[in-house]
């Protein structure tokens, strides 16, 4: 029996040890964008790092320094840099991911607690971070230890970097991996990242572009406090009235972005982009199955991965400052901030994104008359990733697929966002690959977020077998 059939056969075997071990970790509730909740996030790190050392890895906690969180200053969660195997005859395999997770509350509408894994009937294992990302972060760790505790020859040199911020930016890291990129990184032959998910339910998938997100809020100030609407409303410019006035200018409700220019920089399409996207597992009827209503803006599902992947969106996430709680309040809030994002492509530049939608914001702004203060603030910008599928690292883990699957994979874009894997392809100079663990209706940073049991088991399998095919890949040879 080959090394890579008795790895399979292991993980069969294994199955139930490896849910108890995402039980374990989905109970680390490692919420990054909450300031109370930082001690769980690095406690989550800890626990990476020691089960990575426990196995004979050597690694380095690299702590980025502080964060400001809404007045709060905080030590950000560390970066846990890792080497796993250091063999001059193996190639170098670096991999990413990240241990914190989006926030949960049973009252945002769960049916289980969040942060207890459950194992349901239908092979979903629900809890928050289960496939976003501490299922396939595990998938990396899993396939070392039972490797490991088999004698099976480990086929690579593994590097890792697991970090804790992702779901807040990502802050710090970005530095960490230039000041490593001759150091620590040195010797990366290809890096993966299993931290997005297939384009249906059935089909696995390859993923080699990512949309880039610029996030902005836009902050109304008018009077010192609130203010009593009877008495002030209509007397007043209202901080509620101009704001409301300028997001409705940004998008219309066919998702059309507003602002003037913005999808002057957007790539032409060639006609082998218009090929790729023949034969995909992706149908409206299952999209509108998981959106729970058919909601869908278009009539042809070429048209919706194209929004979704090629061109520009603009989302509004929500209003700080507004009333929002249950009730009446008859109040005028006297400072509010509206946030939206947009989710941005091949080839535009953040620079470039940020003076169309301040210009446009302040023209539209004037001609409300209004005297109250407007302010534009670009909270982050993350950069869009694309790159070629036809890259000896893809074709590795496409027969790495078919072994688990029999299947070739599709080949996908994400229209979500990892901007650091910009960042390593850059600054290292190596050919990145996403390698999907988890499906389309996963519900990531949803209510009853879930891995399949299906997907993560077999989700393992796919991780070693790539590995096992990258060992045996010409990285060199030329791509097509
Ligand atoms: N795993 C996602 C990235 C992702 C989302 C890939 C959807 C494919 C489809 C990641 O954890 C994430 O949520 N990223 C954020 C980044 C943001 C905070 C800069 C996102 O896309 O909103
Ligand atoms: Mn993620
Ligand atoms: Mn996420």
């Amino acid at each position: 029996m080959s090394t890579v059939d008795k790895y399979f056969e292991l993980v069969d075997q294994h199955q139930q040890k490896f849910i108890e071990t995402l039980r374990e970790v989905v109970a680390i509730p490692s919420v990054s964008s909450d300031a109370s909740r930082r001690g769980e996030v690095v406690r989550m790190g800890e626990w990476l790092q020691a089960r990575w050392e426990a196995l004979g890895a050597t690694c380095k906690r690299v702590d980025p320094g502080k964060q400001d969180l809404h007045g709060v200053e905080l030590d950000l969660p560390p970066v846990i840099l890792g080497q796993y195997g250091n063999d001059a005859n193996k190639k170098t395999v670096l991999v990413y991911g990240h241990y914190d997770v989006q926030p949960a509350l049973l009252e945002d509408g769960w049916d289980t607690d969040p942060f207890t894994l459950v194992e349901m009937a239908d092979g979903r294992l629900v809890g928050r971070g289960s496939t976003d990302d501490k299922g396939p972060v595990l998938g990396w760790l899993l396939c070392a230890e039972t490797h490991k505790q088999a004698g099976l020859d480990f086929p690579v040199n593994l590097k890792f970097c697991f970090e804790g911020m992702e779901e807040s930016g990502s802050e710090g890291l970005d530095d960490i991996i230039v000041a490593e990129a001759d150091k620590w990184f040195k010797g990366t032959d290809v890096v993966c990242i299993s931290d997005n998910y297939w384009l249906g339910t059935s089909k696995p998938c390859l993923t080699h572009g990512l949309r880039g997100v610029s996030y902005f809020h836009l902050q109304i100030e008018g009077p010192g406090a609130d203010l009593h609407s009877g008495v002030f409303g209509g007397t007043v410019h209202e901080p509620m009235i101009d704001l409301v006035h300028l997001l409705s200018t940004l998008v219309d409700p066919n998702g059309r972005i507003k602002v003037p220019g913005i999808y002057d920089q957007v790539m032409a399409e060639t006609e082998e982009e218009q090929r790729s996207y023949e034969g995909l597992e992706f149908s409206h009827n299952a999209l509108a199955g998981d959106l729970k209503r058919d909601i869908i803006i278009h009539s042809d599902e070429r048209m919706t991965l194209k929004h979704r992947w090629r061109y520009p969106t603009l989302s509004i996430h929500g209003v700080e400052g507004a009333f929002y709680a249950p009730g009446d309040k008859t109040v005028i809030p006297a400072r509010v901030r509206g946030k939206f994002s947009l989710r941005t492509v091949p080839n535009m530049e953040p620079a470039r994104v940020a003076e169309l939608v301040t210009q446009y914001l302040n023209a539209e702004f004037a001609k409300l008359g209004s005297k109250n203060v407007m302010k534009v603030i670009e909270t982050h910008g993350g950069r869009w990733w694309y790159s070629s599928p036809n890259h000896p690292n893809f074709v590795a883990a496409a027969r790495a697929t078919e072994r688990v699957y029999g299947v070739a994979p599709d080949l996908t874009r994400e229209g979500g966002s990892i901007p650091v894997t910009l960042t390593f392809e850059e600054n290292l100079g190596v050919n990145v690959l996403l390698l999907p663990m988890g499906a389309a209706d996963d519900g990531a940073h949803s209510t009853n977020e879930k891995i399949d049991k299906r997907n993560y088991i077999q989700g393992i399998k796919l991780l070693g077998a790539y590995l096992h095919e990258i060992a045996v890949t010409d990285l060199t040879a030329a791509t097509a």
